[in-house]
């Protein structure tokens, strides 16, 4: 996720518009930024890797005339962040300047395309392609909209750009598909940006782009073609009651909750993983003859869920470890012949790093998988895949447990293919499961939330809770369990439900709360006969499961039904409702759910 903005105004200058909206935009990235105008026929660009003010106290970006502009903060993705890599990218003319927000899936072959015809790219990023695509239609003597029209219908995967040309330095040329663009109308200007965070302070009136659109806006208008005809669109000006506040957070009243509502279009973003990174890592796991799974938090229960993907689909039994236990336990046993894999979306978590650098000393193979480019992790291991789900600014994971599920998954996927141990009707089956999983989860959104809401202001009067699963669902008992605890302070216990009897159970009581993650897996009939146990000890059940279970719902004295998904592929859907039911618990108990007490973002201590 990066942020863009673009301003063109009649009269003066652009450049402190542009920083303002920059900095209201630096949550969706921070690892570079950029600016360029146009001014007396010439292309201005100041770029740099750092954060904005960093790069602003370097490169005073406030100095730059011109009275139209575009502007980049970024959160790499291809290329490491530095400053041939931050945007504005230019063409080979150094006349055109892009900003783009989004992954291009098939910039390899563009750019060989385009290396084939003499371009020169600087940069390691996907969006490069673009300014010198558009410089070869305008070669061809058209003008900067059909420019941009004709290039865009090359490119595959997710945009939003902003593009200007010293040609026609009286507009700003967008387009959109699968990244969010907006328009501001203000009195002598008018603006663009990722979100309308970066607009508010200027104008409420803004028009929301569709996928498929692209606007030229000018200093007193605008207009919208569709990308695919060029046959021109309406769309309409909303004129918006946002605080500057709500609007940082999309209208949510969190970022948790913005985050969460997020997880669609991230998990469309991890299915766009470029496909060398994953075959190379799977290259990896397939030659280790031990391979452990290492992390911390949320992004351990993660590895639990991969452990069970990895063992299922690609026949490969993996360890998932604790970080902070790994040495202890594992350290004096692993050499040269293992591989680890560790897992942290931030790349800094210090009981990763440590036990990474321990097994990297005994000869172990370190790959990863992180949401963060330039993190620690990124430098240290032999290989990386990066998640792709933009910034995360609660505290508490949620966007990036279910990305690093998909990251995992597309992994195992490959590994079965590899390994050939597994019919290929089961691995196609998956293949095409994984695809659907942003629409499920779009979905459940939709379903869980108004249940769920309602739900809270129960759950936020219980003094303890019991959360169930059996398979891969004790991952996601797991899962559910850490979200409700740290962000509600409820104490709450997590067991394989097979196991609860043996200990557990003693703690059950009339009325007492258990909550059973129950997909229609091979561990339902059993689960059925621990939902009986605890029912038996009077405990009140509450049971997310699938849409139609009837036999389950009978047994529950709530419950919610989910989408039905392939089994693997279950924790991905089912710990929605639950991340909805920490936040909704934390708001019902007066919690802050974007800061729980006494917790980082990034631990780096030991
Ligand atoms: C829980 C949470 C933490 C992190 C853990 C590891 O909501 O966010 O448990 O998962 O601190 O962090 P990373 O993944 O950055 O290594």
């Amino acid at each position: 996720m990066c942020g863009i903005t673009g301003c063109i105004i009649g009269q003066g200058n652009v450049a402190k518009i542009l920083f303002n909206s920059l900095k209201r935009l630096e949550y969706r990235g921070y690892d570079s930024a950029g600016v360029s105008t146009i001014y007396q026929g010439k292309l201005i660009v100041k770029k740099d890797a750092g954060k904005i003010d960093e790069i602003h106290s370097r490169l005073d970006l406030l100095d730059l005339p011109g009275n139209i502009g575009i502007a980049h903060t970024r959160w790499a993705t291809h290329g490491a962040p530095s400053q041939v890599n931050a945007h504005p990218h230019t063409d080979c003319t150094g006349s055109i300047a892009v900003v783009h927000n989004g992954v291009l899936e098939n910039f390899m072959e563009l750019k060989q395309e385009l290396e084939a015809r003499k371009h020169v790219f600087r940069s390691k990023t996907d969006t490069e392609v673009i300014p010198h695509l558009i410089e070869e239609y305008v070669k061809m003597g058209r003008g900067l909209a059909e420019a941009v029209l004709e290039a865009c219908r090359k490119l595959r995967g997710s945009y939003a750009i902003a593009v200007i040309f010293t040609g026609e330095p009286d507009k700003i040329v967008l387009a959109r598909n699968e990244s969010p663009l907006v328009i501001g109308l203000a009195k002598g200007m008018n603006l663009t940006a990722s979100d309308a965070a970066a607009l508010i302070e200027h104008t409420n009136k803004v028009v929301f782009l569709e996928n498929g659109d692209m606007a030229i806006v000018t200093s007193n208008g605008f207009k919208i073609i569709r990308i695919d005809t060029g046959v021109p669109v309406e769309r309409k000006i909303t004129e918006l009651s946002w605080t500057l506040e709500m609007a940082t957070k999309g209208g949510y009243p969190h970022y948790m909750l913005k985050e969460i509502f997020d997880q669609p279009n991230v998990l469309r973003e991890a299915l766009r993983i470029q496909e060398r990174y994953l075959d190379l890592l799977t290259e990896f796991l397939d030659r280790g003859r031990e391979v452990f799974l290492i992390a911390s938090g949320t992004s351990y229960n993660a590895c639990l869920v991969g452990s069970y993907m990895f063992s299922k689909l690609a026949r490969l039994s993996t360890y998932p470890v604790i970080a902070s236990e790994f040495i202890e336990n594992y350290g004096s046993s692993i050499g040269v012949d293992t591989v680890i894999l560790a897992v942290s979306q931030s790349g800094e978590t210090a009981d990763v790093l440590t036990s990474i650098d321990y097994a990297r000393y005994r000869a172990a193979t370190i790959i990863g998988i992180t949401n963060v480019l330039g993190s620690t992790l990124t430098r240290i291991a032999r290989a990386y895949v990066l998640q792709n789900a933009g910034p995360e600014i609660g505290v508490a994971a949620t966007k990036t447990f279910t990305s690093q599920l998909m990251v995992l998954a597309l992994l195992a996927l490959r590994l079965a293919r590899k390994r050939g141990k597994v019919s290929q009707y089961e691995v196609d089956e998956f293949q095409d499961e994984l695809r659907r999983i942003p629409e499920l989860v779009e979905k459940t959104l939709k379903i869980s939330n108004d249940p769920v809401k309602n739900l809270a202001r129960e759950v936020a009067r219980f003094s303890s809770m019991f959360f169930l699963g059996r398979g891969i669902s004790n991952a996601t008992a797991l899962e559910a369990r850490l979200k409700i605890m740290e962000l509600s302070y409820i104490p709450c216990i997590a067991y394989p439900a097979g196991e609860s009897k043996h200990g557990p159970i003693s703690v059950v009581e009339d009325g007492y709360p258990v909550f059973f993650i129950a997909p229609n897996d091979d561990a339902r009939k059993h689960l059925i006969g621990n939902i009986m146990e605890m029912k038996a000890r009077g405990a009140k059940i509450f049971c997310v499961g699938a849409e139609g279970d009837e036999e389950i719902k009978q047994l529950s004295d709530w419950y919610l039904g989910l989408p039905s998904t392939h089994p693997l592929l279950s924790p991905i859907v089912y710990v929605v409702p639950f991340q909805l039911l920490a936040y909704y618990a934390a708001i019902e108990r007066g919690y802050d759910p974007d800061k729980p007490r006494n917790l980082a973002k990034s631990v780096t201590v030991l």
